[in-house]
């Protein structure tokens, strides 16, 4: 069985990293995400996937292109424009078996049983079947109500508190049967969530299967870091030679440094005498912690650097972007590639954006 992977999507709500880095391929634990997605899709017996691009596709493929991926196959389904989460899925159809297949959001890091969601959906009379994960807070979501047998009855977009009556999301991972293409129009963008999935509802053909296992999606600042972290403390996504203390031997170790587990540091970082790094934080390719510097709790991107004295606390550090010396990064703060934060100064809850990028007003979130 085959996957769809959509990764089609320009993810607005992670920029400014999305301006260089697709989000399919921002790193967790110094290993792009698609890593997790591969192991992902193969814990549930599949033997390969298409990958559904449009955005920065270049950089995916030559990520594949660079992967032993032992016997797991990947084609390119790529896009002139936008064809949405649908689209994107009919646009990969010339790669799939004409059987049973999967679908999944480039963007969910999950422990799901996929094995169970597939066998559960084979049990059924599903068209469609729609994983489902509860969250604390469901009023950012769109909920799924299903009925005792499983079948949903009833979607609900982003409800007031009032509203609510269960709080369970879409997961974003489908196993779908062809039939389900059939209903997509061809060559124009088409929602999965909006248009097809309340049509399948209607005809009384889809399921929902409900994970009570680790879920997140990538997709803000806020849930990538907390995601980054959940990797490094082996929550998820974790590989048998998982060592909380990953730190490449051509790392430069000054005295007096303390490297704080989990980290992850990859090769060619410099860490500077009397810093600390710790607290769940990845260093990425060629970064550089000055004297006493600190960092803690967060991304730094490769070729990042961090001035002596600095500190950055739960933030992201873009490629290449510099925390000049006893300058403070902090609360969530997300630094676009190339970006500088002067010595002295202080960025709290704040984005920078990469130079010579136009940012429309309001296009930033968290
Ligand atoms: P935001 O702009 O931040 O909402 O991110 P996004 O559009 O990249 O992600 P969203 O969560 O909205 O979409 C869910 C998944 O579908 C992501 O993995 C996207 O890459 C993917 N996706 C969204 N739109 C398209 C599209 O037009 N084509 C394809 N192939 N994939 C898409």
């Amino acid at each position: 069985m085959r996957a769809v992977i959509l990764v089609g999507g320009k993810g607005t709500r992670l920029r400014p990293v999305t301006y260089d880095i697709p989000k399919a391929l921002v790193p967790l634990r110094n290993q792009p995400f698609m890593g997790y997605m591969v192991d992902f899709l193969r814990s549930g017996g599949l033997d390969g996937a298409v990958l559904s691009l449009g955005y920065l596709p270049d950089q995916i493929q030559a990520y594949f292109a660079s992967q032993d991926l032992d016997g797991f196959s990947i084609d390119y389904a790529v896009e002139d424009y936008p064809l949405g989460t649908a689209g994107g899925i009919k646009n990969a159809e010339r790669y799939l078996d004409g059987g049973t297949m999967v679908v999944v959001n480039g963007d969910v890091l999950t422990g799901m049983d996929l094995g169970k969601a597939i066998e559960r959906h084979k049990a059924t009379d599903a068209l469609a079947t729609i994983t489902l994960t509860s969250v604390e807070d469901p009023t950012a979501y769109g909920l799924v109500e299903v009925d005792h047998e499983m079948l949903v009855h009833r979607f609900l977009e982003k409800p007031a508190y009032d509203e609510i009556s269960t709080n369970l999301v879409n997961a974003g991972v489908y196993v779908l049967e062809p039939e389900v293409l059939e209903m997509i129009p061809a060559d124009r963008e088409v929602s999965i969530e909006r248009e097809i999935f309340p049509e399948l509802q209607a005809q009384g053909r889809l399921y929902a299967y409900v994970s009570s296992s680790y879920w997140k999606d990538i997709g803000t600042p806020r849930s990538y870091l907390a995601a980054s972290n959940d990797v490094l403390s082996g929550a998820v996504g974790a590989r048998e030679d998982f060592e909380y203390l990953d730190v490449h031997p051509s790392t430069q170790v000054g005295k007096n440094v303390k490297l704080l587990p989990p980290v992850s540091i990859a090769e060619g970082c410099e860490i500077s005498n009397g810093a600390t790094i710790g607290g769940r934080s990845s260093l990425g390719l060629g970064c550089r912690v000055g004297e006493r510097a600190v960092v803690e709790s967060s991304v730094l991107l490769d070729g990042a650097e961090v001035e002596a004295g600095a500190v950055v606390r739960g933030s992201i550090i873009g490629p290449r972007a510099r925390v000049g010396h006893g300058a403070i990064v902090r609360g969530m703060s997300v630094l676009g590639a190339g970006c500088v934060v002067g010595e002295g100064n202080v960025l709290d809850q704040g984005i920078r954006v990469n130079p010579g990028v136009f940012v429309p007003p309001r296009s930033l979130s968290f």
